[in-house]
């Protein structure tokens, strides 16, 4: 029994390859190689000690998906594959309702046809709304949902709409989806890591290239927000920890007796560190000087967001084990011996 990982050649789904494997699972990764490289799953391989089969190939590619189901026995599938810039997706709305709903639809209908029906879904916190009110602090996953506020979240909400819906046409499906705060980190390896293309948009990222000197300084967006210091708080949760919950969902739905409806559960740590509290941190793993400009806030950002993981812990029987400290170390060991990602130079 295989599972078919899409995405699997990006930075959840390389640490994700890595606990499916040492968890025994077989697995068969599929991705087009828009935002990563075959250099991460190489890397997966040295890890592992072990080969992976990879095809490079397009959710939205139906032929290809068919190709693929008719080779191999694939019994599951974790779908990590779409497009996952914020603000990008702001600018190209069509590129990503494309990429992220319709190639789901597709991906989900060669499922069906090869009487596939088992489904991880990489789903986000960023599907809530009114995540700023007392109210809704930490949160829960009955919040009410699909306020979003930039086509990336729409498309995830969407989507969650999409498998809710196919559930209910067909309750033989097996869903999970996974609502994941902010994943940080690396694996202990320095193998594989974050790897973002261009200027990172992403708090962790940046810091990292600041603290190998890539980039002079950081911008902190905000000091005004209702929280501790006035920096806007996250819950980072380390990739290690997320790749986990995705082997555990598997084994959940593995279980899982037909006619159970979709399982939604958030995958975060539960606790909120503030901007201000990770440079600190980072500056504390790397033992390099973070210098930062405190800058106005950026446009669409909320002061807090962290999880109550309480439902994770219960269903799943998973909690996040590593810490803020670890988070920095093994993200500081991944960019420290990979400045430049998985290019070389
Ligand atoms: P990533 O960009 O590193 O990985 C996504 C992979 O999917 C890439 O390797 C890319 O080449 C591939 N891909 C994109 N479009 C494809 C397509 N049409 N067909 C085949 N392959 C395609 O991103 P990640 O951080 O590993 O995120 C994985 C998933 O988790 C995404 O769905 C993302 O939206 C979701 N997610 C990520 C975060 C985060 O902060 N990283 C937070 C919440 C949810
Ligand atoms: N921040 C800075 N400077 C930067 C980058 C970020 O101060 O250069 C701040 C932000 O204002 C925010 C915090 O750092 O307060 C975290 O920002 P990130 O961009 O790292 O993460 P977000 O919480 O904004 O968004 C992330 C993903 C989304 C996902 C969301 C919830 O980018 O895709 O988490 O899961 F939807």
């Amino acid at each position: 029994m295989n599972i078919l990982i899409t995405g699997g050649a990006g930075y959840i789904g390389t640490h994700t390859l890595v606990e499916l494997n040492n968890a025994g699972y077989e697995f068969i990764v599929y991705d087009n190689l828009s935002n990563s490289s075959q250099a991460s799953i190489k890397a997966v391989e040295k890890i592992i000690n072990k080969d992976v089969i990879f095809q490079e190939g397009d959710i939205r590619d139906k032929e290809a998906l068919k190709k693929l189901f008719s080779k191999y026995n694939i019994d599951s599938v974790i779908h990590f594959a779409g497009l996952k810039a914020v603000g990008e997706s702001v600018s190209t709305p069509l590129e990503y309702y494309n990429n992220n709903v319709y190639g789901t639809l597709c991906l989900l209908e060669v499922m069906k046809e090869f009487d596939c029906k088992k489904i991880v879904f990489s789903s986000s916190a960023t599907v809530y709304n009114e995540i700023d009110s007392k109210n809704y602090i930490p949160l829960t996953e009955n919040n009410p949902i699909g306020n979003t506020t930039n086509p990336y979240g729409t498309s995830k909400f969407m989507v969650e709409r999409v498998l809710k819906d196919l559930y209910i046409s067909d309750n033989s499906f097996k869903i999970a989806i996974l609502r994941y705060f902010n994943p940080v980190g690396a694996h202990e390896s320095g193998l594989i890591g974050e790897d973002p293309s261009g200027i990172p948009n992403n708090l962790m990222p940046y810091i990292s290239q600041v603290a190998v000197a890539k980039r002079e300084y950081l911008n902190v967006f905000g000091d005004d927000y209702d929280t501790h210091d006035g920096t806007g708080v996250r819950d980072y949760i380390h990739v290690l920890d997320l790749a986990d919950a995705h082997v555990k969902a598997l084994n959940y739905l593995d279980l899982m007796a037909n006619n159970n409806v979709p399982l939604i559960v958030n995958i975060g740590t539960g606790i909120g560190y503030s901007v201000l509290d990770i440079i600190k941190a980072y500056e504390k793993a790397s033992n390099k000087k973070i210098p930062y400009k405190i800058v106005n806030r950026r446009l669409g950002d909320i002061s807090k967001c962290y999880a109550n993981p309480t439902y994770a812990k219960e269903i799943l029987n998973w909690e996040a084990k590593r810490t803020l400290e670890q988070m920095c170390i093994d993200s500081w060991r991944w960019q420290k011996n990979n400045p430049n990602g998985y290019k070389k130079g």
